[in-house]
């Protein structure tokens, strides 16, 4: 996670870039220290699925129960990182909503949090890009790109799985063409929306014009 207003972009960096420019030469050392810096698992592993503390299910709250993914990600439109609910967020529902017997421990860690504060519920993290790399959740939603481009179906995942490979290619590829992701402002969260008419990259052309997308591909944008 890059730490936001930090210049956290390591010197190293500097003399790859010259390595990238002047291409093979310097091979062994872009290697290196793509092996060292870029490789972190987290930030590579398409299916990246970690066993989460409580099991709490996506496809049922998010899918079955059509639960909007900003009940809980309350940050996401308007901060860089989208925040994880605590479980008074949870309880606002499970003080109510009560589990048969045989399944009343799923939520014992929650309710237990919940009353004492403590432990707070460790979730482990699932898309985790290296510190060097800069990422803005609002940046993004709030100019209509939805969850789904990047996250894929979570309403359809009991387990949150990481869909995408969050490569440096990867982000430029859409930086290069936006238009394939585009959507209205209003359907951010709509894991199912399709385009009018079904053509996305006309329709994305469209809201590209419309909303003035522009995304950069300066180094000092996700390098700061
Ligand atoms: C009822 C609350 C709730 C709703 C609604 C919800 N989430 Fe979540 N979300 C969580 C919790 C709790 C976690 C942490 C546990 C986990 O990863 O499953 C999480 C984790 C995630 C993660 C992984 C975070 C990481 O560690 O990288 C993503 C991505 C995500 N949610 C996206 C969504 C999307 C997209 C929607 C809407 C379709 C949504 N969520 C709806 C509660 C919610
Ligand atoms: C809008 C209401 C609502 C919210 C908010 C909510 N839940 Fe639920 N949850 C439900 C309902 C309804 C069920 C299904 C109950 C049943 O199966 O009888 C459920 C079921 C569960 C289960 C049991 C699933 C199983 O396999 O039996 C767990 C665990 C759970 N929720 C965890 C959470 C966690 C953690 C959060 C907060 C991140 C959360 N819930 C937020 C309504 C909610
Ligand atoms: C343009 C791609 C993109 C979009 C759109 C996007 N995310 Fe993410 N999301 C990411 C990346 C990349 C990370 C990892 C960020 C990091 O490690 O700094 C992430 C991380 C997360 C996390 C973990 C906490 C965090 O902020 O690191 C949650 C929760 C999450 N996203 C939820 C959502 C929800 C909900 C939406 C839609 C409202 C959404 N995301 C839209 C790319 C995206
Ligand atoms: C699915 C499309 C898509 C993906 C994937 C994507 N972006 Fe973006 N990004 C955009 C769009 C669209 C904008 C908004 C451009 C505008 O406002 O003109 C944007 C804006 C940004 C901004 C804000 C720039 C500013 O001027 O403040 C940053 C930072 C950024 N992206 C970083 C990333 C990083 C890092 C990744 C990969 C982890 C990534 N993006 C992946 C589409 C995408
Ligand atoms: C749209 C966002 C974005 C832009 C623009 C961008 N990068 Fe990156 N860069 C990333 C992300 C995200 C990673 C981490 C990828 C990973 O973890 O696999 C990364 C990783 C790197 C790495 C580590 C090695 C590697 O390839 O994984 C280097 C070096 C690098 N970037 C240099 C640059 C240079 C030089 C530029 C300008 C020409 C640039 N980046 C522009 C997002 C971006």
């Amino acid at each position: 996670m890059a730490t936001p207003g930090g210049n956290i972009f390591p010197k190293w960096t500097n003399s790859l870039r010259v390595v990238a420019a002047i291409g093979g030469v310097g091979v062994a050392v872009y290697a290196g220290a793509v092996i060292t810096f870029g490789f972190s698992p987290q930030a590579t592993d398409i299916g990246y699925a970690p066993v989460q503390p409580v099991p709490y299910s996506h496809a049922l709250h998010a899918g079955k129960l059509g639960i909007d993914c900003r009940y809980c990600h309350t940050s996401v439109e308007t901060a860089a990182n989208a925040n994880v609910p605590s479980a008074q967020i949870c309880m606002g529902c499970h003080s109510n909503v009560t589990l048969p017997e045989d399944r009343r421990s799923r939520i014992a860690l929650v309710e237990q949090s919940f009353k004492e504060g403590k432990p707070a519920i460790e979730w482990v993290r699932v898309h985790d890009l290296p510190d060097y790399a800069y990422f803005n959740h609002s940046a993004h939603v709030r100019r209509g790109v939805g969850c789904v481009s990047c996250h894929g179906r979570v309403d359809a995942m009991d387990v949150v799985y990481q869909s995408q490979p969050l490569s440096m290619q990867w982000c430029l590829d859409c930086h290069r063409h936006p238009e394939k992701h585009l959507r209205p402002l209003d359907q951010i969260t709509n894991m199912s929306w399709a385009p009018p008419g079904g053509d996305q990259v006309a329709y994305g052309l469209e809201l590209k014009k419309q909303y003035g997308i522009h995304p950069s591909q300066d180094c000092s944008t996700c390098h700061r």
